[in-house]
């Protein structure tokens, strides 16, 4: 081999790499992401939620790099409809979490501090394949820092760690739906891990 076709070939087989480790690959034989069995869903998560972890983390956001080690409220990723037919999966941080399990309808209101944070995975039709969607974030803010929103604080993080430019309004509008549960949606009953 040539000097130069080794390095092609070098360059493909890098290039080949970086596709497994931004998770490219992780096929999907469902045209409707709500026909997947859960077992095919914990296919997907396992093949996605390495490179899952390390984009959030990218960019060395607070969120982003720690979210992982709080506490998962669902036993495998879930899709619910809202956020793009995408599969979900939230996490609570410590001052979320008691309140956030207990799943409850009525009178919530949740700790200043409290984080949320969501994983998403988008199922595309055309590829026939799965890859990382946003990480979602809701916190919750001080009384009547942001009466707009109940004081929460809605952001988002791209798959590649970038912070995403996010409308308040366009998350809290959907969010508003849920008034006794202090704007929290709870992940589908089928999969929640209570307290
Ligand atoms: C069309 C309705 C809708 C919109 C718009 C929406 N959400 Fe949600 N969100 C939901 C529903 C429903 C759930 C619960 C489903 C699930 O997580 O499985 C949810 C769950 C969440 C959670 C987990 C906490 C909870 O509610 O249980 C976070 C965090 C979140 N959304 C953030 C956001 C952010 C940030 C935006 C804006 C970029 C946004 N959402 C826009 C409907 C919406």
């Amino acid at each position: 081999m040539t000097i130069r076709a080794f390095i092609a070939a070098a360059t493909a087989a890098t290039a080949l790499m970086a596709g497994a480790a931004n998770a490219a690959d992780c096929p999907v034989d469902v045209d409707d992401p709500f026909d997947l069995e859960a077992a095919q869903i914990e296919d997907i998560y396992n093949c996605l939620k390495d490179a899952m972890a390390e984009g959030y983390a990218k960019e060395g956001d607070e969120i982003g790099a720690n979210y992982r080690s709080w506490t998962v409220t669902s036993t495998r990723p879930a899709v619910a409809g809202p956020h793009g037919n995408r599969l979900l999966q939230t996490f609570a941080n410590d001052v979320a979490a008691e309140q956030y399990l207990k799943f409850a309808e009525e009178g919530v209101k949740m700790p200043a501090r409290s984080v949320l944070a969501k994983e998403s995975i988008t199922i595309s039709k055309k590829k026939k394949q799965a890859r990382v969607g946003p990480l979602f974030i809701m916190t919750k803010m001080e009384d009547g820092a942001i009466p707009e929103t109940d004081d929460w604080l809605y952001a988002g993080l791209q798959p590649n760690g970038k912070v995403m430019k996010i409308k308040q309004s366009f998350c809290h509008d959907c969010h508003v739906n849920y008034p006794d549960q202090d704007m929290l949606a709870y992940p589908l009953e089928e999969v929640r891990i209570g307290n």
